[in-house]
């Protein structure tokens, strides 16, 4: 909770109980008139039917009886009988400092002692990530920031899609150029090669050359069909040029998640669960969890409460093929296993919500996890193009993600340059820093289940509810800092003192709450809640800023006052952005 408002609450509560009122009524809020004060209390309201009294005559007595403390600049009843709080300017800036001197900006370490392990990545091996993978990794990254932030010791895996039948298809491609390649010899018992036989820009091609060949092609298809059972049974020669893929892969994800400033701390499979399937699937037979449906072998999970069909969840085919459920659910026991999580949170396209749903039910049914364990499924929505449809490229295809990267940072060149008289080398580098703030402030500040608009043109936007135009914010305080330390007498260890005026005073209120929006951002799993409230931080800096001359301020201890502000507010948006997961230039 805002520091401001547990404060507030403190007095209220005590004030409440001394008038001989439940305390639980001297709940404060903040205002929702701001014109008429910054805090409000409806206690008075709420008490009015179990007192039997007017709730005025409740909310004066309440007021009257906290008036002298020094927390309030006002406290007033009003009819019908709210309590409007005005907080006294010290008691404010006593309040910002606690703030400032706090590590966490007085975050409550609410996960400590929890772990939790993030799975958002799911990038397929073998082909080339594109946007649909954006929102996972933004998203997800964002939210480990965010847990961590808050005292939880989060792993990310990037759970990778190595076991479809994509492997198949390039195997089987593979064998129709290359027969005589030692991996498709069942005689061959030496070594294989070291080198792969591909390159990387060559799977690129062989993946999409071979799905569209399957799809015209039937003795393909399931030659490739048979290809990815073969692996899946762990025929040697196929296990080696999986082997290949996995490597020459692994190293081009990085690569790219390295861009996207986004990190995983496992980089586990689909693959790495297949060891644990047979246990499972016996422990389940013998809980008597299984049961035959349509010559597949399945665990019924619709519950009496449902209001909706739930699909029984299918664990094997008749064929032993395995399932994604089946591979999502072996991947719950090694986790279990390994890790011991208190929470393993999903964040994946809402798409996959029934999935999700059957396969949570399933590992509860089957005691995969402990009871204790949370499971939780963040879905979300698609990013679309202006049309409303699937963000596409200009002619129809599915954008990868490279293009879309490199697109917007030759936009925010243009942008940069326009402005400014950078070097070109300083240029590229900031460009990529205001791109990839635009892509996933554009991204993260609407909510995440929702779908939303690429607009490359408003995400790059310098005004509005933009990441350049926190950036910017940002990088104007870094200037008046910078400029602030060339001064002869620069100190930076002033003290923050009462505000002077109105939108010196909406700063440090704005800047008080940055606690409670983490807290907010990490009880809600909702990363816009932190946008949302670094944009207000901006706008209320900017207020300032326009109204005040900071360094030419002849007051020393005001001046001093301004820069520990400005310096609180550098914090609060450095901290808030990198918990977005980007970060800001030093000029742009
Ligand atoms: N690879 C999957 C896809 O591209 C996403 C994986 C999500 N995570 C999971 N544990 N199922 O759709």
């Amino acid at each position: 909770m805002n520091i401001i408002q547990k404060r507030l609450e403190e007095v209220l509560k005590a004030a409440f109980s001394s008038c001989g009122y439940d305390e639980s009524l001297g709940t404060v809020v903040t205002s929702n008139r701001p014109d008429l004060c910054e805090y409000q209390c409806n206690g008075a309201m709420a008490g009015a039917k179990k007192y039997h009294k007017a709730p005025f005559v409740i909310a004066d007595e309440v007021a009257a009886a906290c008036a002298d403390n020094v927390i309030f600049e006002k406290i007033e009843s009003v009819k019908p009988g709210f309590i409007n709080i005005t907080v006294a300017p010290e008691a404010l800036a006593e309040m910002l400092a606690e703030v400032a001197a706090d590590g966490h900006l007085l975050t409550e370490q609410t996960g400590t002692g929890k772990k939790v392990i993030m799975d958002y990545g799911g990038p397929n091996v073998a082909k080339p990530l594109h946007v649909g993978h954006l929102r996972a990794a933004i998203i997800g990254e964002s939210l480990k920031r965010i847990y961590r932030y808050a005292g939880y010791e989060v792993l990310g895996d990037i759970h990778l899609g190595d076991w479809g039948l994509q492997m198949g298809l390039i195997m089987e491609e593979l064998r129709r150029r290359q027969p005589d390649l030692p991996y498709f010899d069942p005689a061959y018992e030496g070594d294989y090669p070291k080198e792969a036989p591909f390159t990387l820009s060559d799977l690129e091609e062989i993946y999409p050359t071979a799905s569209a060949r399957s799809k015209e092609d039937a003795a393909f298809a399931e030659a490739a069909h048979n290809a990815t059972i073969a692996l899946q049974k762990g025929v040697r020669g196929y296990r080696a040029i999986f082997e290949h893929i996995i490597a020459l892969s692994v190293t081009d994800l990085k690569k790219n998640y390295e861009k996207l400033d986004v990190h995983f701390d496992l980089w586990k499979g689909e693959s790495d669960a297949q060891a644990f399937i047979p246990d499972m699937i016996a422990d389940m037979e013998a809980k008597g969890l299984l049961v035959e449906s349509q010559g597949a072998m399945v665990v019924e999970v619709q519950e009496e409460t449902d209001t909706h069909d739930v699909p029984p969840c299918l664990i094997k085919k008749s064929d032993g093929a395995s399932l994604y459920a089946t591979t999502d659910l072996a991947t719950l026991v090694q986790r279990e296993r390994d890790y011991h999580p208190d929470e393993v949170l999903y964040v994946v396209d809402k798409r996959q919500d029934m999935h999700f749903t059957q396969v949570f039910r399933t590992a509860r049914k089957a005691g995969i996890i402990r009871p204790e364990t949370k499971l939780t499924f963040l879905g979300f929505g698609t990013m679309n193009g202006k049309d409303g449809k699937p963000f596409k490229t200009r002619e129809g295809g599915v954008m990868r993600l490279e293009t879309l990267i490199s697109d917007i940072n030759e936009a925010a060149l243009a942008r940069i340059k326009e402005n400014g008289s950078m070097d070109d080398d300083a240029a590229q580098e900031v460009a990529e820093m205001v791109g990839l703030a635009a892509l996933k402030y554009g991204d993260l500040s609407n909510q995440a289940g929702k779908n939303y608009v690429f607009d490359m043109d408003r995400f790059l936007s310098f005004e509005g509810n933009t990441g350049p135009y926190i950036l910017y914010t940002i990088v104007r305080i870094k200037s008046i800092l910078k400029k602030y330390l060339t001064e002869a007498d620069a100190s930076m260890n002033g003290s923050i003192l009462p505000a002077g005026d109105a939108s010196e005073k909406a700063l440090q209120l704005k800047l008080c709450g940055a606690g409670a929006a983490i807290n907010d951002a990490c009880d809600d799993i909702a990363p816009h809640r932190i946008c949302q409230y670094i944009y207000e931080v901006s706008n209320a800096f900017n207020s300032f800023y326009h109204e005040h001359r900071i360094l030419t301020e002849s007051d020393k201890e005001r001046k001093k006052s301004w820069i520990s502000l400005i310096s609180a507010a550098l914090r609060v948006l450095e901290t808030g952005i990198d918990l977005l997961g980007f970060s800001a230039p030093e000029q742009m």
